[in-house]
């Protein structure tokens, strides 16, 4: 699939929740109304929409939500697309988690066929990752992280950076990272949805970040790329790890980006940062397997250049009114 940027599209992310047992500040509101479950797609019609979309030359799928292992049927969609790995065309399915249920799916997550997680972690701190995600248990995602490198999975550790939240963790969560073996990656807190907090005041170019790190461990870029929009450095004395940045609003990489996303509620956003989308869930239900693949074909045409954000007064609201639990990140 090439887009009307001729950028190949071969990375598909699917939200299969907008549900999460966290709400993290800068991701959700306090009180959040979720889907209506006959609106979420089945298990049978997002791996039938996967199935087709690794025909059309998706190679890597990631899992998101919300929180995607909240959602009952999750491993049996896992372990159904995960059946595309051997020889199917599909090189990696991979998850986006945040850790809570990770001692109990560990293990399973590694039969489906899934190497490498990533883990959302934004603070060491019990109380203060508790703050940051509205009660959260900081032991229980721990807890997680250590089974899933017991099973057998890499990790990657996603710290949003959030100014006066957790900007003087950068340093401790590298050097836990690098003791435990995990990669890191830093991201910058975009305008998505109304979460009932000002972003503008959390925002913090990830620039910032760099020179705390590089004051103690100087860094060099790697050529590693995991298909994702991270680049990737070395940090002095931690070269078994990898520090990646996703600067979505200070160093745009929309122009090498090769991914879309399926909603939880069916719909195809072909750019996290834009309003536009197609509904593939109605296609699919009135016209089968054929109106996707049409469906597709327009989705691809749409596909913008680069996302929309900007951090500004209005900050508050974003610049898209959905969340990032909808569209998966
Ligand atoms: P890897 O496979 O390890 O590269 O993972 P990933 O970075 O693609 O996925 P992950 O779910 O860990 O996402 C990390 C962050 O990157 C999240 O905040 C995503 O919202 C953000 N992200 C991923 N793709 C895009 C994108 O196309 N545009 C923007 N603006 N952000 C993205
Ligand atoms: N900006 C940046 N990253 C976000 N995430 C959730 N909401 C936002 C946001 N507004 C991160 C989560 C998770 C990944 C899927 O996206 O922390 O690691
Ligand atoms: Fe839940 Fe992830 Fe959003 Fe936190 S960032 S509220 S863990 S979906």
């Amino acid at each position: 699939m090439i887009d009307g940027f001729g950028r190949r599209i071969e990375y598909l992310r699917i939200s299969v929740t907008d549900r999460c047992d966290l709400r993290c500040r800068y991701c959700m509101a306090e009180k959040m109304t979720f889907l209506p479950r006959n609106e979420v797609l089945s298990l049978e019609e997002i791996a039938i929409i996967a199935d087709r979309l690794i025909a059309r030359g998706v190679h890597k799928i990631r899992l998101s939500g919300g929180e995607p292992l909240v959602r009952r049927d999750f491993m049996e969609l896992a372990r159904r697309i995960g059946r595309h790995l051997e020889g199917g065309g599909l090189n990696e399915l991979t998850l986006t988690t945040n850790g809570t249920r990770l001692a109990e799916y560990a293990e399973a997550l590694f039969d489906a066929g899934m190497r490498r997680i990533n883990v959302s972690l934004d603070s060491l701190e019990p109380d203060r990752f508790a703050h940051i995600t509205r009660g959260g248990d900081l032991g229980k995602v721990l807890g997680g992280i250590a089974a899933a490198n017991a099973a057998g999975l890499r990790i990657k550790i996603n710290m949003v950076a959030l100014k006066g939240l957790n900007d003087h963790e950068f340093l401790p969560m590298l050097r836990w990272c690098a003791d435990q073996g995990h990669d890191l990656t830093l991201i910058e807190t975009m305008p998505l949805g109304d979460t009932g907090e000002d972003r503008t005041d959390r925002y913090m170019p990830l620039a910032e970040a760099l020179s705390q790190i590089e004051a103690e461990h100087p860094l060099a870029p790697v050529l590693y790329r995991s298909g994702g929009p991270a680049r990737y450095f070395a940090a002095e004395g931690m070269e078994h790890i990898r520090l990646g940045l996703i600067t979505p609003l200070s160093d745009n990489f929309c122009a090498g980006c090769n991914r879309m996303r399926l909603t939880c509620e069916g719909k195809i956003f072909m750019c996290l940062g834009h309003e536009d989308h197609i509904d593939l869930k109605t296609a699919y239900r009135k016209g089968g397997v054929g109106a996707v693949d049409a469906a597709l074909d327009r989705a691809l045409i749409a596909k913008p250049l680069a996302h929309a954000f900007a951090i500004g007064p209005d900050g508050t609201k974003g610049v898209t009114r959905r969340h990032m639990s909808v569209t998966g990140g």
